[in-house]
């Protein structure tokens, strides 16, 4: 007896902490600064069916606006509760609203909307626009259209946005001039601060090629417990998500199974995945195929979404096996839109054990063809790999779409379907219940609360647009040796001194300052957002100015970058060996209260490729064009060759060939580079690093890196620099989309000339066309074996030099080709000499050798 007593008191008490708990951790998340829930409109605010305290929107409204508060004149059976829906702020001219938030945070912005009638304002006649952060969430907005399509009396839009440097969230909203009358409204302005939960995503059938999601703004478009119910805000693990049931998304007859955790697993989170990546009620429910293995052979479950045209969305899985232990056991391929995301996905393969919560993210462009604003995801088992299951599972799944190179997130008005407004006849015209599934109709149509449709503009390296903002246009670095405090840095003297070792120690010293955190701090005004000149995966890049005068660039680590104090100080080591005319130079570096920090040579002109297609005109001439790509390519050459382990670049693009204010062509960013093979193997086996459109087909097909490696992209640069075109241009026809293909394909078809840089067009000599189109085609070509070495390619450009400098002489141009060749090979013995002696002396620490991926599979 007693001991029952007991139990039944541990448990009540259990139950009472734990309610506890969950009480505070609500209470936080609201009172949070920075954290707004606000009731538009409404003059005292209110408490809504959750229990979360609502604000009124006065002290938050910019003093200028003028607006118009109103209650609605009717209200719908199916609102939650009053607050925020039932109060509305009108506004007939644009206002802003201004909220304090940090500045170094994403935040989480949602916008609830009634439409309704307020005053003799009807709700028809509202179309808006609304601007947040400089990002177009809506434009020419009609909540009422909308809330048809959603068959809802209301909804709630949700984006991610990117940090608000000036530290005031303004959210702006203009009534459409289109329409006579119109107006704009808004019930509910809900900001929250949230971690930064984007981070990289693969692309669906460019295996192994990633998009760094940090820079971009997101709109949720849906939101599901797959197998599972509806989860509320005060259900999410804080950050007030909503989780709707898959069930109205699934295609088909064939629904596959649900099922749950059994009752004492427990959801073991990890420090990769938080509890706040999706609440435990997410990971603890499942849809799977089902129990037969022949008709799971012969099926896909599938979902599918609407979604807006012409953006690129990334597609979050949530995965957590609750049934299997064992590798092996339930492998599983993933389709999105039809194309391969992951073969042999296998959960407990990527995490170890049963009740351990991951998710994928995978981005995919949806175009405009018709049939196309749908967004499929499918799931069948890895036949292939005989697992003991045939069989596939999904916990969740999350949809967003990303915003564009416009900043734009705004889709078009959705357009009720005749599916729809047949059924909504039915409901209202003919009182008998109609046979079909109201369900699959709703789902099929539109979606689940809010999380709606549309269809919209342009295509998506708008983070490649942000990054170039990068290096900027100011004034130039002043000439001659820079002297930074006891440092003297001569990039052009010390390749031709050192060539015993003995000079190696003191020739560090000079190569590389050591900066304190209180210089670099002065330097870059302390970090000043309006300093910032780049943002990559490891942090930001800063303009800075260093003894009174002298401009470098700061890179200053995220702190939290995967990159570790070991990887940093590699780097150091590595780069500050490296001196050559056409590499950017490391300056120095800052190590200090857990910051690391590099300093490097400013490069005036910024990146090759906002000269070439920043505005759509590329104003270089193909002489000077010539000139960079040769620059660029002896640079690498000197990477390849110069020193005596060949350093491999790993990320060619046209951003990391920067440009001094006298137009010299430098490589940057060795961020990614890695020291190539030695003798006895041929290639280093990695993962997969680099960035989309320039990567060699040889190298994520068989994650092998060789220096061929390098060529294959900086044959792709070639062609952006004969085009002045990206390398992916998703907006482009399908054909066109990827640069090196359709280079390709020109080529073979001889109309190469056609695709060329319209500024060029006449401006060319032909045969220096020809000679460096045809070296390009060489570099893209399959098989490393089969590419030129860098050096080759050298040789060529500056042949391609000399035909467009000497045009009627072929043979002629052809011996001083020869001759610059032989010239620029004899610099590099000297500096060969020099580098190779001190990489030497490092040779033997593990520095350059690639941990093994302890994650990898
Ligand atoms: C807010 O109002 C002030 C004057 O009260 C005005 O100077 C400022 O431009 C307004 N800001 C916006 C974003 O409208
Ligand atoms: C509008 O706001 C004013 C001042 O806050 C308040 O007195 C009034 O009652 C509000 N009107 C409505 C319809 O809520
Ligand atoms: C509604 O009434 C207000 C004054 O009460 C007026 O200023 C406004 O123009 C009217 N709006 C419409 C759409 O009639
Ligand atoms: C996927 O394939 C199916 C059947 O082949 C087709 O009906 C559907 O439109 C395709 N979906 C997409 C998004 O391409
Ligand atoms: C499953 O989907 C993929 C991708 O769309 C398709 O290639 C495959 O044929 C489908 N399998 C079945 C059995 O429908
Ligand atoms: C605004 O949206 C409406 C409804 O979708 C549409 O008919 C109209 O053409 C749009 N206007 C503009 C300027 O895009
Ligand atoms: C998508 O982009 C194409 C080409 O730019 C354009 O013609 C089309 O109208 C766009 N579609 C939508 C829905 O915006």
């Amino acid at each position: 007896m007693r001991s029952n007593s007991h139990v039944l008191f541990s448990v009540i008490l259990l139950s009472f902490t734990i309610n506890i708990i969950h009480v505070r951790s609500m209470g936080k998340s609201e009172s949070d600064s920075g954290s707004f829930l606000i009731s538009c409109g409404s003059s005292d605010g209110g408490t809504d069916a959750d229990g979360r305290k609502w604000v009124p929107d006065s002290p938050y409204l910019n003093s200028s606006a003028i607006s118009i508060n109103s209650t609605a004149q009717t209200q719908d059976p199916s609102l939650p509760s009053q607050i925020p829906y039932m109060s509305a702020r009108i506004f007939t001219s644009p206002s802003t609203y201004q909220f304090p938030v940090s500045p170094k945070k994403r935040l989480w912005l949602r916008l609830y909307f009634y439409p309704s009638t307020y005053s003799n304002f009807s709700s028809s006649d509202a179309y808006f626009a609304v601007v947040a952060n400089g990002f177009t969430l809506l434009n020419n907005f009609s909540a009422f259209i909308s809330a048809k399509a959603l068959t809802q009396a209301y909804f709630i839009k949700e984006y991610s946005l990117t940090p608000v440097h000036s530290g005031k969230l303004e959210i702006t909203f203009t009534p459409s001039s289109q329409h006579s009358g119109s107006y704009a409204f808004i019930n509910g302005i809900e900001i929250i601060h949230m971690p930064h939960i984007f981070k990289e995503a693969s692309w669906v059938s460019y295996l192994g090629q990633t998009l760094d999601l940090g820079t971009y703004s997101f709109q949720t478009m849906f939101r599901l417990n797959v197998g599972g119910q509806y989860i509320g805000p005060t259900g999410d693990s804080g950050l007030g998500r909503i989780w709707y049931d898959d069930s109205p998304y699934l295609y088909g007859a064939a629904d596959g199974v649900t099922y749950e955790k059994d009752k004492d697993m427990k959801i073991q989170y990890s420090s990769n995945i938080p509890e706040y990546i999706a609440p435990v009620d997410v990971y603890s429910s499942a849809r799977s195929m089902g129990p037969n293995p022949s008709v799971n052979e012969n099926y896909n479950l599938t979902w599918i979404f609407q979604v807006d045209a012409n953006f690129t969305y990334l597609v979050r899985l949530h995965f957590c096996e609750l049934q299997f232990t064992k590798i092996n056991q339930r492998v599983f391929d993933i389709f999105v839109s039809n194309q391969t995301a992951e073969i042999g996905a296998d959960v407990i393969g990527w995490v170890g054990s049963k009740g351990v919560p991951i998710y994928k993210d995978y981005v995919t462009y949806v175009t405009d063809d018709p049939g196309d604003e749908e967004l499929w995801v499918a799931l069948h088992p890895t036949v292939s790999e005989k697992p003991q299951y045939y069989d596939a599972v999904l916990n969740g799944l999350e949809i967003f779409k990303i915003n564009d190179n416009m900043r734009n997130l705004a889709g078009l008005n959705p357009t009720p379907s005749e599916m729809l407004l047949e059924a909504e006849a039915q409901v209202f015209g003919d009182s008998s219940p109609s046979n079909h599934n109201p369900g699959k109709v709703i789902g099929g149509v539109a979606g689940a609360a809010g999380l709606a449709v549309a269809a919209a503009a342009v295509c998506f390296i708008a983070y490649e647009r942000k990054k170039r903002k990068a290096h900027g246009t100011g004034s130039s670095v002043g000439s001659g040796l820079p002297i930074y405090g006891k440092c003297q840095i001569s990039t052009g003297k010390l390749t031709i001194s050192g060539k015993g070792s003995s000079q190696i120690s003191t020739l560090r010293g000079h190569f590389c300052c050591h900066f304190s955190l209180s210089e670099i701090r002065n330097a870059t005004k302390n970090f000043n957002e309006s300093e910032v000149i780049g943002v990559g995966g490891f942090g930001k890049v800063y303009k800075g100015i260093i003894n009174g005068g002298t401009k470098v660039a700061v890179k200053r680590s995220n702190p939290s970058s995967q990159q570790g104090v070991r990887e940093f100080q590699a780097e150091i080591d590595m780069l500050s060996k490296l001196r050559h005319r056409h590499l950017v130079s490391l300056v120095g570096f800052c190590e200090e209260n857990g910051e690391m920090i590099l300093v490097y040579d400013y490069m005036a002109r910024g990146t090759l490729r906002e000269h070439l297609y920043k505005n759509n005109k590329s104003t270089l001439p193909w002489k000077q064009r010539l000139e960079i790509c040769i620059g660029a390519a002896k640079g690498l050459h000197y990477l390849h060759t110069g020193v005596k382990y060949t350093i491999i670049h790993r990320d060619v693009k046209s951003t990391n060939i920067l440009l001094d204010e006298n137009w010299v062509a430098k490589v940057s960013d060795f961020g990614l580079s890695r020291t190539g093979p030695s003798l006895h193997q041929t290639h280093v086996s990695t993962l997969v690093k680099g960035s989309f459109g320039y990567l060699d087909p040889e190298y994520f097909r068989r994650q092998q890196l060789t220096e061929k490696s390098d060529v294959y992209s900086f044959g792709v640069v070639l062609f952006e620099v004969l085009c002045a075109r990206p390398a992916l241009d998703p907006s482009l026809p399908k054909e066109q989309v990827c640069l090196s293909d359709w280079a390709l394909l020109c080529q073979k078809n001889g109309n190469l000339v056609d695709i060329i840089d319209p500024q060029l067009k006449g401006k060319i000599n032909l045969e220096s066309m020809n000679k460096f189109a045809d070296t390009a085609c060489k570099c893209l070509a399959d098989q490393g074996l089969e590419r030129p070495s860098m050096g080759d390619v050298l040789w060529n450009l500056e042949f391609a030099l000399q035909l467009e400098e000497n045009p009627y002489d072929g043979k002629c141009a052809e011996e001083k080709a020869n001759d610059a060749y032989a010239m620029h090979s004899f610099s590099l013995t000297t500096e060969e000499e020099r580098t190779s002696s001190e990489l030497e002396d490092s040779s033997n620490s593990a520095i350059f050798s690639q941990p093994a991926d302890p994650n990898g599979r």
